[in-house]
């Protein structure tokens, strides 16, 4: 069959978006660029309109893991070129198999999924991976999650989600890094590494999808979906790095946000989608719309019709169509009209197949049948996410040395509706995770101490909405017959993740009742808090002598919690968000400016009336069973001119009795600038393993990356000022020191 009409007037310019496209892709690719771009060429000059549309269009399966009974036709019509949720080796394969030898012209669709902590076995939640502060384990949790979606057929991962979030009403808070711009760029970076490796080609790498661009976390009042009223400032300084980062790291697409961005939705938005993406950073691959995100262009009242909402998207950027169908109904119809050209299509299809190339789709289409059985929940995978999970978790508070745990003694109580709960580990986006495989704490700490200590179990509420109180009067019971109690508290799964937002950040129910009354009992007790989000736990941090923060574990999520509750992993994360104290202090960030009357005990400053000013455990924060002590601060030189760079040392020694790990932490604050700085940015960080009296002299150098800022006209420079350095084990404790940056 001859070309249509319509693409053989486009082939010109498609040539161009070609050489772009390739050219910008070179470093993940396995095929030379020519080669990619005379195939993208080809293909593209033997594909009708219709043909191309289906390239655009991405189609969801069922939620186990089926194809829908529209999806062959579709696909032996050329009609749809990539599928979400299906999964499993002879399903794709069966698909793929329609793909690659029915339609007029063979493409490989290419299978996506939501792999966000894991395929089958799953990491700590993404929140708990940056609590790490590790980018090697975020990797490693990466290239495992790609090598199980491999065996099961999946091609692309819609992660990493990089979104910042400072408001931890914000359910998705759990889906990323925290807060933290840095720290974010850091594990996006990480995360676009472990999955999509040197090649995203390669036999056990997936295509990565930052998402959600862009500012989806800034939602008003942490209201999922909600609006986001975000300054260009604001936006290049807090919200596009760890997306800059996954471009730079090579990630292969990225996803446009369901968002209002400052009056135009981030999936219509062409100066986020082209200025920015394609032609500051120079973005080489595709962009796919969140989940129906064009066609909701219209309930934004961002479009009048679905050829107004087809139209917007495309021609900001979006290059692929999630779930709605706009682009293949409305497009032909634009193009007729001459509200739109055929190269705007071929712009997206031209990056779609160059990407589709570059993955080696066409040459290795198929999932290898029979690997699932051997790779997913491997020993190695839960060896690895056991130890993930120990390097999440963030010891808060430990007086009187509570914790560890003895491993003979008396019995042990483990109390609380989270205790024995395999579902809750698993945290949102569970991918093809399953409760059955996961280990819960009381299944892990009964193992963990055998025969050396009884362990006593009471589940005090029945759920863990905590409705009523029928329960604690034989929790409690249990507890006094025991010597320690560990209570599990916290959220259940569906708590956190896409479309939960909590308007109040309390322990759900009456489980702060039921913390009250175990306390009660008099004996030592451990909380371990499993949630996607900080809570506010005031009175705990008070009253209970020791919590540990565990976020949503992973498969491992036991074993690992009771390796830490025994110290045979000494805890050495770190908070990568900040806990409040109360909901009302929210949003409640580090790095905020200074105000003009920054808080204090006179009346007319920046505070509230009725709760401190600083927040209950600050970003950064986290304790050890051993102790550290910072020395030796010191700077290569007093004065660097301001395209200079200075080194910044310091020593980390481990003065305790144990093995253990501290994050070494630098913050950069800047006494004054043409723009008001932040009270201070983190700027480095490193975390080290000491065995005790073991010491580490540490260095960072800072150059005119790290030392820069955006000037009043948002151009990247190296101001003259005054700085002081902070290193540090939290944004709030370290050693300081001054140096000057003076004009070139
Ligand atoms: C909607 C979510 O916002 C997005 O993160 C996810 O990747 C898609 N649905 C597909 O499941």
């Amino acid at each position: 069959m001859s070309p249509s009409p319509d693409t053989a007037a486009s082939v010109p310019f498609a040539t161009l978006v070609i050489v772009a496209v390739s050219c910008a892709l070179s470093l993940t690719r396995a095929a030379p660029a020519d080669l990619v771009d005379a195939r993208v060429e080809a293909l593209l000059s033997k594909m009708t309109l219709a043909e191309k549309l289906g390239q655009l269009q991405q189609l969801d399966g069922s939620a186990d893991g089926n194809f829908k009974p529209e999806h062959p036709d579709l696909i032996r019509k050329g009609l749809m070129g990539s599928t979400l949720n299906v999964r499993g080796a002879a399903r794709t394969n069966a698909l793929q198999r329609i793909a690659m030898e029915q339609p007029r012209v063979a493409v490989p669709l290419l299978f996506a999924y939501d792999v966000i902590h894991g395929y089958r076995t799953i990491f700590p939640i993404p929140l708990g991976l940056a609590a790490t502060w590790d980018p090697a384990v975020i990797e490693r949790a990466a290239t495992v999650s790609a090598k199980e979606s491999r065996a099961a057929g999946i091609r692309w991962t819609f992660a990493p989600m990089v979104d910042i979030a400072r408001d931890p009403r914000w359910g998705r808070i759990a889906e990323g890094a925290g807060e933290d711009p840095y720290l974010g760029a850091a594990m996006a970076a990480a995360w676009v590494r472990g999955f999509q490796g040197d090649s995203y080609a390669a036999p056990e790498r997936l295509l990565a999808c930052a998402k959600h661009w862009v500012a989806y976390g800034a939602a008003e009042g942490g209201r999922d979906y909600n609006t986001a009223d975000v300054s260009e400032r604001t936006l290049r300084e807090v919200y596009f790095p760890p997306f800059k980062a996954a471009v730079d790291a090579g990630v292969a697409t990225l996803m446009s946000a369901f968002n209002d961005l400052n009056g135009i939705p981030a999936t219509a938005n062409p100066f986020t989608l082209t200025d920015v993406l394609r032609g500051e950073w120079h973005f080489g691959g595709f962009v796919v719309s969140d989940y129906n995100a064009v066609r909701e262009l219209m309930v934004h009242r961002a479009a009048a019709s679905e050829a107004e909402a087809a139209r917007e998207a495309l021609t900001a950027g979006v290059d692929m169509e999630m779930v709605s169908r706009t682009f293949a109904g409305e497009v032909p119809k634009l193009i007729e009209q001459g509200r739109l050209s055929v190269a705007d299509v071929d712009r997206a299809v031209t990056r779609v197949l160059g990407t589709k190339i570059m993955s080696g789709l066409f040459e290795n289409p198929y999932a290898p049948e029979g690997a699932e059985a051997t790779v997913l929940l491997s020993p190695d995978h839960r060896a690895a996410a056991r130890e993930s999970a120990g390097r999440s978790f963030v010891l808060l508070k430990n007086a009187g040395h509570v914790l560890p745990l003895a491993t003979t003694g008396g019995p042990v109580a483990v109390i609380g509706p989270l205790a024995d709960d395999q579902n809750a580990l698993l945290g949102s986006w569970p991918g093809d995770g399953r409760a059955g495989d996961t280990v819960s704490l009381l299944a892990g700490l009964r193992a963990k101490l055998g025969s050396g200590r009884a362990v006593l179990f009471a589940k005090g509420c029945a759920t863990i909405a905590c409705s009523s109180t029928d329960g604690f009067d034989q929790a409690a019971a249990i507890a006094r017959q025991t010597d320690t109690v560990v209570l599990a508290v916290g959220e259940s799964a569906d708590m956190s993740g896409e479309a939960a937002s909590r308007s109040s950040l309390d322990l759900p129910g009456r489980q702060l009742d039921l913390v009250r009354r175990i306390q009660e009992a008099g004996k030592p007790t451990v909380v371990v808090l499993m949630n996607g989000r900080p809570l506010t736990i005031g009175w705990i941090a008070e009253q209970v002598p020791a919590i540990l923060e565990t976020w949503f574990a992973g498969t491992e999520g036991g074993s690992a919690i009771a390796a830490a509750l025994v110290g045979d992993v000494n805890p050495g994360g770190k908070l990568p968000v900040t806990f409040v104290r109360t909901v009302g202090q929210v949003p409640f960030y580090y790095n905020h400016k200074h105000t003009g009357r920054p808080p204090n005990t006179t009346k007319y400053t920046s505070k509230y009336l009725d709760v401190e000013s600083t927040p209950l455990f600050p970003f950064g924060f986290g304790l050890s069973y051993t102790s550290f002590r910072l020395s030796g601060l010191q700077l290569s030189a007093a004065t660097i001119p301001s395209d200079g760079s200075i080194r910044v040392e310091a020593d980390i020694e481990n003065t305790g009795a144990r093995p253990g790990d501290e994050v070494v932490q630098l913050y950069l604050r800047r006494a004054a600038a043409s723009v008001t700085p932040r009270v201070e940015t983190l700027t480095a960080f490193r975390r080290v393993t000491l065995t005790p009296g073991a010491k580490q002299r540490l260095s960072f150098q800072l150059g005119t990356a790290e030392l820069g800022m955006l000037d009043r006209r948002l151009r990247f420079v190296v101001e003259p000022g005054d700085f002081q350095v902070m290193v540090g084990t939290s944004s709030v404790e370290g050693l300081t020191t001054e140096f000057k940056v003076t004009a070139r």
